[in-house]
C-alpha cells in the first residue's frame, strides 16, 4: 500500500500484478541459470506466456550468429503498449505509471496514472496518424525529460511506427546525419529542454538539422520552455493544438496495431569504432519480455515501488529502464527532467526523501560527482525509504561503491552493478538484488539466458588463470531475447561488428576478468571506444570532427583516467592553421576553437578534456598511429613506453613525451 499518502494525493490505486517468474533465492537462481541454458526455448517460452498477445508464437527461437538471424516469438502478434498500458487498467488503473519531477523544484510535479497514461497516449497516437504516421515509418524524437518523451515513444509504439530517440545533447549535424541513416520522415521535439540552469534550444537545433534534409515531412513541437521558435507553414505543427482537434473531434481511442513479434520497436544510435554512428534496432516481443525480466528480477521490483532511474530516456538504460521495463511490469517510475547538482548537489536525495523513492538506478560519474560535495547535502534527507540501489554504464570504482553503501544505502541495500550494452537491450551481467551475492567491482553473475565466455585474440576460450583470474574478451555465445537485429539499413555492418570477430559468438568490445565461482568483472572497453560519463563515444568519431577544423592536419584520440568521468579524452592535434596562434604560443585560442569544431558536429559531450598539439603522431612504417603509446602518454606514463623502433619516426615520442599535458 502506498504508505500515508506518499505524494499528497489520496485516490492513487496500489498495484495489483504478480511476477510468477521473480526469482527468490540463490537456489532458484542457479535452477533457472541451469533450465535457461540448458532449454532455452522452454524457459522463454514459460516467461512469454504472461504477456498478452493477439496472437501466441508459432517458433520460440531461431537463430544463427553467421548471418547473424535472431527470431524470437515468431509468428506471434501483439503490441508492446498493450503489455504496459491496457493490460493494467483494470486493476492498476489508478497507479502512478509516471511521476515526473521538473529540473526547477520549485514548479509541481506531475502524477500520471495508467488511466491516464493510456489517455494521452491514444490522443497521441491519433495525432501522429492525423499526421500521416503509418506502421513502419521512423519518427525521430528529440525531447527533452518530460512525460511527452515517454507518451511519444508509446505513442509511436501504438501505431508501429519506429522511434529513433537522439539525446538533447547532440548537435544538430549528428541530428541530421541520423535523419539521413533513418530517412527519418517525422519529427518530435520541444520548443526547448530546461538542464539545470540551461535552456536548450531543441526545435532552432532541429531546424538547423534540418537545412537541406530531404526526408522529413512533418514536425510536431511540445510547449515546454516557451522559448521563441520559429514554425514552418505547412510542415511545423504545435503538439497541444493537434491534442485538441483530437480531442474537439471526439475520436475513438486509438487501438494498438498488430505487429509481428519480429517487427521493429525502435532504432537507437550508439558509436563504435568506425567514425559513424550505427543505428541499433531492437525489436518488439523479445525485447519486451526481456526487460520486463530483468527489471523484476535485477531490482527484486515488488508491487508499488518507487523506481527511480536517474539516466535519460535518449539513452538505451532510460528506453529500458524507464519507459519499457517498469510500465511492462505495471510498476511506477520517476521520470526527473533535471540533473544532480540543480540547484545544489542535494537533489538526488531530495528527490528520494520528497517521493519515498525504493529503488535508484544512477551512473558511477554521478556518484563520484557527488562523492566530490561531501556528506552535507546528503544528510538533511531521509533515505530511509530506498531498498536497493543500482549502477550502469561503466566499471564502478570500489571507493564510490562504498560510498553509495555506507552513505545513501546506509549499509542495508543490496547495490546492483548491472552490465549491459545498447545493443543488448537489458542488463546482461548483475546481481540480483538481496538473491545473488554483490561484490565491489563486479557485475558478478550472468542473468538467466546469457551464456558469458572470455576468450583470447583467436575467440579461444580462456581456460588458464592469471593471478588466480581468467582474463580476456567478453563474448556471448547464445541468442538472449533482446539481442539486437541488425543495424539500421546495414545488416552487414552488425555482422562484421559483432559477430564477424569470432566465429558464432556475439563480441561486446568489452574485457572483462572471471573468477573461480563464475562471476565477472567488467575492466572496461577494448576497442577504440571510450567511456566518458557513461556515454559511449568513439574515438574515430571524435578524431573525424577535430578533423573538420580548418587548420587541423590529422588528430589521434585516446583516453585517458579521469576522476568523474570514469575517462577523459585526450587528444594530439597537428595543427599548421595560424588563426589564434596567440605570441606565448600556448595555442589556447585554436583549442577553443577546436573545441567549438567538436561541439558543432557532435555535441558538447564529445569536446576533448585535454588537447596536446604535436608535429607528428607516432606512426609504423604501415602508416599506422601506434595508440598504445599515446594511450601511455596520456596516462602519464613517461617511461616503459614499450617497443618504438617499429615507429617511421621515433623521435616524435620525445616531443610527445615533452609536451605532455
Ligand atoms: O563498456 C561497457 C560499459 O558501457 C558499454 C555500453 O555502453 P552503452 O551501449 O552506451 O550502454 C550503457 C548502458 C547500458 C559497455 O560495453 N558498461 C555498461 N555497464 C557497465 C559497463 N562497464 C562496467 N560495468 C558496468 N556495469
Amino acid at each position: 500500500m502506498f504508505k500515508k499518502c506518499k505524494f499528497g494525493i489520496s485516490n492513487l490505486q496500489p498495484l495489483h500484478m504478480n511476477y510468477p517468474y521473480q526469482i527468490k533465492s540463490l537456489e532458484q537462481y542457479h535452477a533457472a541459470y541451469k533450465k535457461s541454458i540448458d532449454t532455452p526455448e522452454l524457459f522463454w517460452n514459460e516467461i512469454a506466456e504472461t504477456f498478452i498477445w493477439q496472437k501466441k508464437w508459432d517458433k520460440t527461437l531461431d537463430w544463427n550468429f553467421k548471418d547473424p538471424k535472431v527470431e524470437w516469438f515468431k509468428g506471434g502478434k501483439l503490441n508492446i503498449t498493450e503489455n504496459c498500458l491496457d493490460r493494467h487498467l483494470e486493476k492498476n488503473g489508478n497507479t502512478p505509471a509516471i511521476i515526473w519531477e521538473p529540473n526547477d523544484p520549485l514548479e509541481h510535479h506531475r502524477i500520471i496514472t495508467y488511466k491516464q497514461l493510456h489517455l494521452k497516449v491514444c490522443q497521441f497516437a491519433q495525432v501522429l496518424i492525423n499526421n500521416g504516421v503509418q506502421k513502419g515509418d521512423r519518427v525521430c524524437v528529440y525531447m527533452g525529460m518530460i512525460p511527452e518523451l515517454a507518451i511519444a515513444i508509446l505513442a509511436c509504439a501504438r501505431i508501429g511506427a519506429i522511434h529513433s530517440v537522439i539525446f538533447g545533447g547532440f548537435s544538430a549535424q549528428s541530428i541530421s546525419d541520423r535523419l539521413e541513416d533513418a530517412k527519418a520522415e517525422f519529427i518530435i521535439t520541444c520548443d526547448g529542454a530546461y538542464r539545470g540552469a540551461k535552456d536548450i534550444p531543441l526545435k532552432a537545433v532541429i531546424d538547423d538539422a534540418l537545412i537541406g534534409n530531404k526526408t522529413v515531412k512533418k514536425v510536431i513541437v511540445c510547449t515546454r520552455t516557451r522559448t521563441a521558435v520559429s514554425m514552418i507553414k505547412g510542415r511545423d505543427v504545435w503538439w497541444e493544438d493537434e491534442i485538441k482537434k483530437v480531442e474537439s473531434q471526439g475520436l475513438e481511442l486509438v487501438t494498438a496495431v498488430s505487429m509481428d513479434a519480429e517487427d521493429p520497436l525502435f532504432i537507437l544510435y550508439t558509436s563504435g569504432s568506425t567514425g559513424k554512428p550505427k543505428g541499433v534496432v531492437h525489436s518488439t516481443a523479445g525485447y519486451m519480455v526481456y526487460t520486463n525480466y530483468t527489471f523484476v528480477n535485477v531490482f527484486q521490483y515488488q508491487p508499488n515501488d518507487i523506481f527511480f532511474c536517474t539516466a535519460d530516456i535518449g539513452w538505451i538504460t532510460g528506453h529500458s529502464y524507464i519507459v519499457y521495463g517498469p510500465l511492462s511490469a505495471g510498476g511506477t517510475s520517476l521520470m526527473f527532467e533535471g540533473i544532480p547538482t540543480f540547484p545544489d548537489a542535494g537533489r538526488f536525495w531530495d528527490i528520494i526523501d520528497k517521493f519515498k523513492v525504493n529503488i535508484l538506478y544512477t551512473a558511477p560519474t554521478a556518484i563520484r560527482s557527488l562523492m566530490g560535495f561531501g556528506l552535507g547535502p546528503v544528510k538533511d534527507h531521509d533515505l530511509s525509504s530506498l531498498k536497493v540501489l543500482g549502477t550502469v554504464g561503466e566499471p564502478i570504482n570500489e571507493e564510490a561503491w562504498h560510498w553509495y553503501d555506507e552513505n545513501i544505502g546506509k549499509k542495508k541495500c543490496p547495490i546492483v552493478d548491472t552490465w549491459w550494452q545498447t545493443e543488448t537491450g537489458g542488463v546482461m551481467i548483475s546481481n540480483m538484488a538481496g538473491i545473488t551475492p554483490g561484490k565491489p567491482g563486479w557485475a558478478t553473475y550472468p542473468m538467466p539466458g546469457v551464456k558469458a565466455i572470455l576468450v583470447d585474440d583467436k575467440g579461444n576460450e580462456i581456460t588458464e588463470k592469471e593471478d588466480g583470474l581468467y582474463r580476456g574478451n567478453l563474448c556471448i555465445t547464445q541468442p538472449w531475447p533482446a539481442t539486437l537485429r541488425t543495424t539500421y539499413g546495414d545488416h552487414e555492418r552488425c555482422r562484421t561488428n559483432y559477430f564477424a570477430t569470432y566465429e558464432n559468438l556475439y563480441f561486446t568490445g568489452d574485457g572483462a576478468l572471471k573468477n573461480e565461482d563464475g562471476q565477472f568483472r567488467i575492466t572496461g572497453r577494448v576497442d577504440d571506444v571510450l567511456n566518458v560519463s557513461g556515454h559511449r563515444i568513439g574515438t574515430a568519431e571524435v578524431e573525424n570532427a577535430i578533423n573538420m577544423h580548418a587548420g587541423v592536419v590529422e588528430s589521434a584520440v585516446v583516453g585517458y583516467p579521469h576522476d568523474i568521468k570514469g575517462q577523459g579524452i585526450y587528444a594530439y592535434v597537428i595543427y599548421t592553421g595560424s588563426h589564434g596562434q596567440d605570441t606565448h604560443g600556448t595555442g589556447d585560442m585554436v583549442r577553443k576553437d577546436i573545441l567549438q569544431t567538436v561541439t558543432r558536429i557532435i555535441g558538447p559531450i564529445a569536446k576533448p578534456d585535454k588537447i596536446q598539439f604535436v608535429s607528428g603522431l607516432p606512426k609504423t612504417r604501415s602508416g599506422k598511429i601506434m595508440r598504445r603509446i599515446l594511450r601511455k602518454v596520456a596516462e602519464g606514463e613517461t617511461s616503459n613506453l614499450g617497443d618504438t623502433s617499429t615507429l617511421l619516426d621515433p623521435g616524435v615520442v620525445d616531443e610527445i613525451v615533452k609536451g605532455m599535458l
